[in-house]
């Protein structure tokens, strides 16, 4: 499989009150292959967003790079990367937010297409609008006049008026009912299928992740901690802190979901000040699992394996913290 996105190392700093740095990204990489759909999830604050405009280019990383195709887009420029922009979409969270209240969903739908000097633009909204199941009388209504979900199936026909390759959905369905999230989900699980579109699909929700992303990201103040096939990660999830958040997924009582372990693992504290990292792993003052060693040495995000991982056809799992295993030979 070839990647369609590749991100490297992105590092993103911030201002702290105190007059220090915020690592929002300190060092984040991710693969997104053709037609897949990558889960990054991870609690408030742990850089999700950040990652999403610095991917985009919505905001300047201070290192790292961005690679879309056959295209860097960190060091594109002017036309290149207005191209370049053509292919790869985000949706935000809150459509109201990003959708003109004063426009006809048409004008929203079609913008894209004016920018770029589309010709046909009427039709394509006509057909952008069906595709997202939304009637094509929309187009003569202000946004104000549609509930949030039908609010967001306008800013994905939006999103992909240039038939983009790349969609970014950042927090895309939280704002919205549970029925009403799982009608999103399924429009972007079809999207994937019939336009072969690549998704990452950011939420703070693992509930949300679970039916929709084929590999996942689990992220913690700024760093992918673990990194593993969806149906791995809730079947056995191997980080510490991916277990405390698989475990507190409510579940009804007879779909027990929860980890292979049973376990039900509480986050003890709060997150830390995002200016002061806790040294070591930065994962250890709410750590249920930490010793010395994670006071003083930080774990690097390798492939590592436990016993029962030796043979099988995916050794190992990516993750972040001394006792997920042994770090697998050249894997990383
Ligand atoms: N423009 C900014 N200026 C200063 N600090 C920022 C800025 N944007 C984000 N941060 C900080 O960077 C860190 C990561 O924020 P980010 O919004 O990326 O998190 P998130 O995972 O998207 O959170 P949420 O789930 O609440 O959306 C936080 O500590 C945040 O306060
Ligand atoms: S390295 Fe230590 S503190 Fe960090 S997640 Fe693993 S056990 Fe917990
Ligand atoms: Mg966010």
């Amino acid at each position: 499989m070839t990647n369609i996105l590749e991100v490297r190392d992105l590092v993103k700093t911030y201002p702290a009150a105190d007059g220090g740095r915020v690592r929002a990204l300190d060092g984040v990489s991710l693969d997104l292959e053709r037609g897949e759909i990558l889960g990054i999830v991870g609690e408030s604050g742990c850089g999700k967003s950040t990652l999403a405009r610095s991917v985009m280019r919505l905001e300047e990383p201070d290192s790292g790079s961005v690679r879309l195709g056959d295209t860097d887009l960190t060091t594109a420029r002017g036309r290149a990367l207005m191209r370049a922009r053509a292919r790869i979409q985000i949706v935000f969270q809150d459509p109201f937010g990003s959708l003109n209240p004063r426009h006809r969903v048409r004008t929203i739908v079609g913008e894209p297409l004016v920018v770029h000097g589309r010709k046909g633009v009427d039709a394509r909204v006509r057909e952008l609008l069906e595709i997202v199941g939304l009637p094509t009388s929309a187009g003569d209504r202000l946004p104000h006049e549609f509930s949030g979900g039908q609010r967001q199936r306008i800013a994905i026909a939006r999103a992909l008026a240039l038939s983009p390759e790349v969609i970014v959905a950042d927090e895309s369905v939280s704002a919205l009912d549970v029925s009403i999230q799982s009608q999103i989900i399924n429009l972007l699980a079809r999207l994937r299928k019939e336009l072969d579109l690549s998704i990452v699909f950011i939420s703070h929700d693992l509930s949300v992740v679970r039916h929709l992303c084929d590999r996942t990201e689990v992220m913690y103040m700024g760093r992918v901690v673990e990194a593993s096939k969806t149906r791995a990660l809730f079947k056995d999830p191997r980080h510490p802190y991916s277990r405390a958040l698989l475990s507190a997924i409510p579940v009804p009582p007879k779909k027990a979901v929860r980890t292979e372990r049973g376990e039900r693992i509480i986050l003890s504290g709060e997150l830390p000040d995002p200016a002061h990292r806790p040294s070591g792993c930065a994962f250890h003052p709410r750590c249920f699992m930490a010793e010395e060693l994670c006071r003083h040495e930080e774990p690097a995000l390798l492939r590592r394996r436990l016993e029962k991982d030796i043979g099988q056809a995916d050794e190992g799992r990516l993750a972040a913290c001394h006792f997920a295993g042994d770090p697998v030979p050249g894997g990383t």
